[in-house]
């Protein structure tokens, strides 16, 4: 036995009445894993989730957690291990935020002081004030802030595994963003070994160690995003992932690991020299202008100009905050701005604005030939 699985699913199967909606479905997970399961509606997504944590029992098969069975375990302690988010959020109404938030350390009979520092606690980490938030009803919330509660319930008693049914299917894209985006910083501190489930196949590949896609009951296929991209398995997963998924692919990989070093120069530099026999001499016809602080400026183009009089001729002045790409950035956003900006290189600056490198499209080029 891996030691490192912490959910082993051994071809489970589960039917209501007639209507087989799991028809053998084997995978793992394994500690600190984020796995995606993803696939259309009714694929048994759901069910899935609902049989491990136990609100339903399987007709055949064996789930395990840490190598035990789920049928061993009491469903208190179970429910002390697993924090589920269920699809739609499932906040009580009449309760207050806190004791929603507060559930199972309740059940658990944890003391009123405990309770209410980890309630404290868990607001602030998915971004609420307490002292604004606790005392709120759930219709005094907006969809994300909602959403906000539903993960922070989920963790409340500090589970080691969180099953979340579409955590952030309720809100806009621009929230839904937003919330990926800080979940990932809480899963990347708090290493939960979690199964999230979606239909969003971009929430997929960002946040996703690995993703198990489904249809009807079955897995079809199981692999970290990129292989999934790169190499999808038959055509029911290459209509999935769609004509896109060379681009989708980008959003995986981050400029730091792919930026190159930038040349630049200064305007005081470019007219003491004889910036005329440099540009002959190099390969590029193109420098990035930094200030004296090596803050980004614009670029020349060396062609762009033919008297050494009107340097200004060749240079293109540029706001480095819009037209700059951060480490951070994914390399599809990278490509969009190039698009956008009609350029094939873009410079790589840090957060005051300094020129750190610069991304090229062949680069991302190299990076989207995919296998077919
Ligand atoms: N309580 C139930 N009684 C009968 N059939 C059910 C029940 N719950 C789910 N099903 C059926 O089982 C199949 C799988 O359902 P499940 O809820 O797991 O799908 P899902 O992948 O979560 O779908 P969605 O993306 O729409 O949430 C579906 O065909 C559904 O109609
Ligand atoms: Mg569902």
């Amino acid at each position: 036995m891996n030691k490192n699985r912490m959910i082993v699913l051994e071809n489970v199967t589960k039917s209501y009445g007639e209507k087989a909606a799991l028809q053998g479905i084997s995978f793992d997970v394994e500690n600190g894993e984020l796995c995606v399961l993803i696939g259309p509606s009714g694929c048994g997504k759901s069910t899935t989730l609902k049989l491990i944590n136990r609100m339903l029992e399987p007709d055949g098969g064996e789930i395990l957690i840490e190598g035990r069975s789920v049928r061993d375990f009491k469903p208190e302690l179970l429910r002390r291990k697993i924090g589920y988010v269920i699809q739609s959020i499932g906040l009580f109404p009449h309760m207050k935020v806190s004791q929603n938030i507060a559930v199972v350390p309740s059940l658990l009979k944890w003391e009123r002081k405990r309770i209410g520092e980890r309630v404290d606690y868990l607001l602030e980490l998915v971004g609420l004030d307490p002292a604004i938030y606790r005392d709120k009803y759930p219709n005094e919330l907006s969809g994300g802030e909602a959403q906000r509660i539903g993960v922070a319930r989920a963790l409340a008693s500090d589970p080691p595994l969180l099953l979340m049914d579409e955590p952030f299917g309720a809100v806009d894209p621009l929230n839904r963003e937003i919330l990926q985006v800080e979940f990932l910083k809480i899963q990347r501190k708090l290493k939960k070994t979690v199964i999230l489930v979606t239909h969003d196949l971009d929430e997929a590949i960002k946040l996703a160690d690995k993703i198990v896609i489904m249809d009807m009951g079955r897995i079809v296929q199981i692999g970290q995003p990129e292989n999934i991209l790169s190499k999808p398995a038959n055509s029911f997963v290459r209509n999935f992932v769609g004509t896109d998924r060379a681009i989708k692919r980008l959003s995986r990989f981050q400029v730091a690991d792919y930026m190159n070093r930038a040349s630049s120069t200064t305007i005081r530099r470019l007219k003491e020299s004889n910036y005329k026999e440099a540009a002959s001499r190099r390969e590029s016809r193109f420098l990035w202008i930094t200030d004296e602080m090596g803050i980004l400026t614009g670029w020349i183009d060396f062609k762009n100009f033919k008297e050494s009089d009107r340097l200004e001729e060749g240079i293109t002045h540029v706001d480095p905050s819009n037209f700059a790409v951060r480490a951070e950035f994914t390399l599809k956003e990278s490509l969009s701005r190039m698009l956008s900006q009609g350029v094939r290189s873009l410079p790589v600056t840090d957060e005051k604005n300094r020129l750190i490198g610069e991304i090229n499209l062949s680069t991302i080029e190299k990076l989207t030939e995919l296998e077919e």
